[in-house]
């Protein structure tokens, strides 16, 4: 990696930083700098075996360390990382990473909490941004400063913006979900389980399932119509006709998230048409964004493209217009077309309306909507429509005024292909955008 790159995210980080303090001072917190904790560790309930850690987000985009307790704190527009090295015989001491943070951050290493305050100083004016308010509270900041909204808001806002670092470490995150894409593509051949094909995602990805970007969906056949399909069954599929599969990867913090759907030659022709238009969807909807462009409206074209696609194949036998007006796609479509991507899977801020003011809620029609934030240049979200055929959201349409304009008898031959979704991640250019996963993940 280029080194520069993160000498200048790293000098945007901070004057962001500096500007979502002053927002925040301007909402009445009256912080003298803000101490970002990579987070503790929690245990299960009872229990002296502790939880799989994922550290905080806001730490993250100063020094991509996973492991309790590092804090970078920030008074004076100056950043400082303290580094928790623990002298613990138990576990293998975190990895030192090797990464352009080391020159360009001042480090200080401490091996306990107790050095950690110490080191810290009085930090009792700055506000606290982690997941454990006990901590701070040991150091002795207030809680009217522990994760003040205000300030998580405008932090959450500017967060939205990626660097140049920033985005090539996605890109690189996706480079990784594309050979794991390539190894299961190649298992989808030989029809394997669900379970060997998540494995050798892991293998691809070098990941362990306690640090992907999230729980990956490796759904055959009629499993692909369960949104968030977390089963990995060990058994061979049976037919193995389709194959949805999702995943993301994890470089240096950043996340991908990718989905391509896979079909074998016993395919019905029309899911396979299906599949054909879904995709020339998803490449018309990207080829439209731009700056300025609203999420709703996306979210818009993408249900009355796929209200077109479910009338040109017979699925409903009606017009796109009345297909669309009267919201027969909710049952076929009924998750959200994208969301932002970065430090985290489903990066937050996208209901933000500005680093200040009231979040703008998902319209009622699209109740699982995660943006409806206008696009801006530098910014990585996620496109994703899909057409799924799941019974519980069907049968209510079965006895519906509607029931008429449904080809019930297609819908029941497609039922066990489960479902498509297509994926691709993109960037917001000046006057465009760049589709970052279309070619690097096989399609
Ligand atoms: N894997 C969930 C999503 O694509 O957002
Ligand atoms: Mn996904
Ligand atoms: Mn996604």
């Amino acid at each position: 990696m280029n080194q520069d790159l993160f000498k200048t995210h790293l000098a945007t980080t901070i004057e962001w930083t500096t500007q979502a303090l002053s927002v925040a001072k301007g909402e009445g917190v009256d912080a003298a700098g803000a101490l970002f904790h990579s987070g503790g560790l929690k245990h299960y309930h009872h229990d002296d075996h502790p939880v799989a850690f994922r550290a905080v987000a806001h730490f993250l985009r100063f020094a991509p360390l996973s492991s309790p307790d590092h804090v970078v704190r920030f008074v004076g527009g100056e950043a400082h990382l303290f580094e928790f090295v623990p002298h613990d015989f138990w576990e293998e001491a975190p990895a030192r990473a090797d990464h352009p943070f080391r020159q360009h951050l001042p480090i200080t290493t401490v091996s306990s909490r107790e050095e950690l305050r110490s080191a810290l100083g009085d930090v009792s004016k700055c506000a606290y941004i982690g997941d454990d308010p006990e901590f701070a509270n040991s150091l002795d900041v207030p809680a009217s400063l522990v994760e003040p909204p205000a300030l998580i808001q405008a932090l959450d806002w500017f967060r939205a913006y990626k660097t140049e670092y920033e985005v090539d470490r996605i890109s690189e995150a996706i480079r990784r979900s594309g050979v794991a894409h390539e190894e299961v593509l190649d298992g989808f051949r030989g029809r394997q389980s669900e379970r060997t094909l998540v494995d050798r995602y892991l293998n691809a990805t070098g990941h362990r399932e306690s640090n992907v970007a999230f729980d990956a969906i490796v759904a055959w056949d009629e499993h692909a119509s369960i949104l968030h399909y977390q089963a990995k069954k060990q058994e061979a599929p049976n037919p193995g006709s389709v194959l949805l599969f999702d995943c993301g990867a994890r470089v240096d913090g950043y996340c991908s998230d990718t989905t391509r759907t896979y079909l074998h030659d016993d395919v019905h022709p029309s899911f396979r048409e299906i599949v054909a238009r879904l995709d020339t969807l998803v490449h018309t909807l990207i080829d439209s964004i731009r700056p300025g462009t609203c999420f709703v409206d996306l979210q818009r074209n993408a249900d009355r493209g796929i209200a077109e696609i479910l009338c040109a194949v017979d699925v409903l036998r009606c017009t796109t217009d009345e297909a669309f007006d009267r919201g027969l796609t909710a049952p076929f479509f009924p998750h959200g077309l994208g969301h932002h991507l970065g430090i985290q899977t489903h990066d937050r801020g996208g209901f933000l309306p500005g680093p200040t003011g009231d979040p703008v809620a998902a319209p009622d029609r699209y109740p699982f909507l995660r943006t409806t934030r206008p696009l801006e240049s530098n910014q990585v979200v996620t496109i994703e429509p899909g057409i799924y055929f799941i019974p519980m959201l069907l049968e209510p349409f079965r006895s519906g005024g509607d029931a008429s304009s449904f080809n019930w008898s297609l819908i029941e031959t497609l039922t066990p292909h489960g479902g498509v979704r297509i994926e691709d991640d993109v960037l917001v250019t000046a006057d465009g955008c760049k589709n970052l996963s279309s070619e690097v993940v096989p399609r």
